[in-house]
């Protein structure tokens, strides 16, 4: 079940499971992280004011990370809106970085002010945050005390928790046993790579931390575990379904006696009653329902669809949907057509043909389309072959890059370019002062406005390479420059009605029949889905003008995920001659090559990733029975 309604489900006891064989810790999942938080902070509120009624205290085991920030925001709005009180709350945070200095924006000691202490009425010698300035010799008696102070407090009656890509609770890394107790660690590498876009680079994350240990964790009365999006969903699934190891510190919570795990429904997307239903229980054959299935049957028994039979049905607990749709042959029929109609090699609609099992109309045969890019390289990456085609076939194709994506290009290169402009205006005050204020740039120092601007520059004349070449007109060129992104750090703004008013005016000018889109839920700060939002909010907004009900919008995915085939609406084939087409456009975004500063957990470069991830379903598509092509470009359609 899918939780959409926080009330209905608020203070929910731990251990009331629902079909969920497989599953060793009890977890509910939520349709998006904002309606979680709610019920989280829900349940936190009632307990502080459970204890404050019996005059007690009430102690809380608190985590950062991107997780917990929306929880912490609710709380804040508790406490100034319906008068929350966290003067009888004692607070212990999981860990921090080591070495670490309390007033650097990185360190957990700032986080948490920054998020939640600063904005209720704690009082400050309640609160108890690891501290990083601690010398090597006395690490081991200040974690020693940590624990004590825990246990004077009374114990942890509350823990807050996320959950990294190694499985690591607190920084419980790989390995910690389960009696563990408050610790100076070693920060696996993966955990380093995931925090290296918070630090502008690897080499700035700290090498250890100190952390609560798992025992520590365990002792506590209540547990809540946190995790959103795609990229957490591989580790929630070995957490939750996996053996207790301690390869994944998180397992360990399968033996707490009231832990729950509260997810969204990206990181719920590998447990096996979401991902393969059919294996647990009976489901409701909806149509993508079937496709997902027979997809997943086919793979399993590495058959194509028009080769499955009714005992591959049968013995992979799909007999019910056999007694819903008569044999085996109709239904892989069926879908197999089905699948074929998604590919086409016209992405604007093919002019003058039967377009009424194709994804695109064919009408009007010459379209306008708005390509929406989050950074100024996502059109080229995620769909630079379909946009090829549709500037080939005669669309007027215009390309709109919703943010400047000036904080990814670093020091370095901003400098050389500084370097050659200063070479032609040797005099410019503004030039001569953009180089000095990268040379003497401290570590972590946000930019100034001139830099920013230089660096914003340097990638609209990359993607204006880019675009030339696959023979756009600069007219047709949008630099949206969304004001949402332009705090010069990693964290941004919420989206605003300025955001919204840029998106609508643009939309409201072209007027397209298509609109394309970056529909992805997950990149690591999470840029790409606050630019989704915009689409979403501007054509919501738009929807009652004539022009409107004309246009179609498809999502492309990002730099990180691809569609699965059943999700697939609209597949565009390219021959291997585009692939190259494609690889030399992504090539002018000349600052995302090499040494990329926002890499991600994917250690190869953009384009690799995009060639890869174009075969691979090239692949599946030939796998399922289709036409055997070098790379397939994949979209699903947003209906408004
Ligand atoms: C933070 C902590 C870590 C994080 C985990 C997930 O205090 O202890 O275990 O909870 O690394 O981090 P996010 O939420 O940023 O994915």
């Amino acid at each position: 079940m899918v939780m959409s309604n926080y009330k209905e489900i608020a203070f929910q006891p731990a251990g009331q499971f629902e079909e969920t064989r497989f599953e060793k810790i009890h977890n509910i999942i939520f349709e998006n992280s904002l309606e979680a938080s709610k019920i989280v902070a829900y349940e936190i509120a009632a307990l502080i004011r459970k204890k404050a009624a019996a005059n007690e205290k009430c102690v809380l085991g608190l985590a950062t990370g991107s997780s917990p920030i929306k929880v912490y925001e609710e709380l804040v709005k508790l406490h100034k809106e319906e008068g929350l009180s966290f003067a009888n709350v004692i607070t212990f945070n999981l860990d921090e970085y080591w070495p670490m200095q309390p007033k650097n924006i990185q360190s957990y000691h700032y986080f948490m002010h920054e998020h939640l202490f600063n904005h209720i009425d704690i009082l400050p010698e309640n609160v108890h945050i690891p501290n990083g300035t601690i010398q090597p010799e006395e690490v081991y008696q200040y974690c020693v005390d940590y624990e004590l102070k825990i246990k004077e407090a009374g114990g942890l009656d509350f823990q807050l928790l996320g959950i990294g890509r190694t499985g690591h609770i607190g920084f419980n890394e790989p390995g910690s046993h389960y009696n563990s107790s408050t610790r100076s660690i070693t920060l696996d590498h993966i955990t380093r790579e995931d925090a290296a876009s918070s630090f502008l680079g690897i080499d700035n994350v700290p090498k250890k931390a100190i952390t609560m240990g798992i025992s520590t964790i365990k002792k506590a009365k209540r547990v809540i575990l946190l995790a959103w999006g795609e990229g957490k969903a591989g580790v929630v699934q070995t957490a939750v379904e996996g053996e207790v190891s301690s390869q994944i510190p998180a397992t360990y919570l399968q033996h707490h006696h009231n832990a729950t795990f509260v997810l969204d429904k990206e990181a719920a997307s590998e447990l096996t009653r979401i991902k393969t239903p059919w294996l647990v229980s009976s489901c409701v054959w909806t149509e993508e329902l079937k496709k997902k299935a027979i997809f997943w049957l086919s793979d399993k028994v590495s058959k194509p669809i028009l080769k499955l039979t009714d005992k591959d049905y049968n013995d992979y607990g799909m007999a019910s949907l056999l007694v819903e749709e008569g044999s085996a042959y109709e239904l892989n029929i069926k879908i197999f057509n089905g699948l074929q109609n998604t590919i086409t090699g016209w992405p604007g609609g093919k002019p003058n043909a039967d377009d009424s099992k194709r994804p695109e109309r064919s009408t009007p045969a010459k379209k306008r389309v708005i390509i929406f890019s989050p950074h100024p390289d996502d059109d080229v990456i995620s769909m630079g072959g379909t946009f090829d085609r549709l500037v080939e076939q005669g669309h007027e194709v215009h390309i709109a890059y919703q943010t400047s994506g000036n904080i990814a290009v670093s020091d370095d290169d901003a400098l050389r370019f500084a370097e050659v402009a200063k070479s032609m205006s040797p005099d410019s005050t503004k030039i001569n002062g953009v180089i000095t204020s990268i040379q003497n740039k401290e570590a972590n120092e946000i930019d100034t406005l001139d830099v920013r601007r230089l660096k914003g520059d340097i990638r609209k004349a990359e993607s204006l390479g880019a675009t030339r070449y696959l023979g756009v007109p600069d007219n047709q060129v949008h630099f949206l420059n969304l004001p949402f992104y332009e705090t010069g750090k990693v964290k941004k703004n919420n989206l605003s009605q300025d955001d919204l008013d840029i998106m609508c005016e643009l939309i409201d000018k072209v007027k397209p029949h298509q609109i394309y889109a970056a529909g992805d839920l997950a990149d690591p700060h999470g840029t790409h889905k606050v630019c989704l939002d915009a689409v979403f909010g501007a054509v919501d907004a738009l929807k009652g003008n004539d022009y409107m009900n004309d246009c179609w919008v498809w999502l492309y995915r990002g730099a990180w995920f691809e569609w699965q085939p059943y999700e697939i609406e609209m597949a565009v084939p390219m021959s291997p001659d585009q692939v190259v087409k494609k690889r030399h456009a992504i090539f002018y975004h000349q600052s995302q090559k090499d040494n990329v500063m926002f890499q991600g957990n994917d250690a190869r470069e953009f384009w690799v990733r995009a060639e890869d991830r174009n075969r691979l379903t090239a692949e599946k598509y030939r796998n399922l029975g289709m036409t055997d092509y070098a790379a397939i470009e994949a979209f699903k359609r947003y209906h408004f």
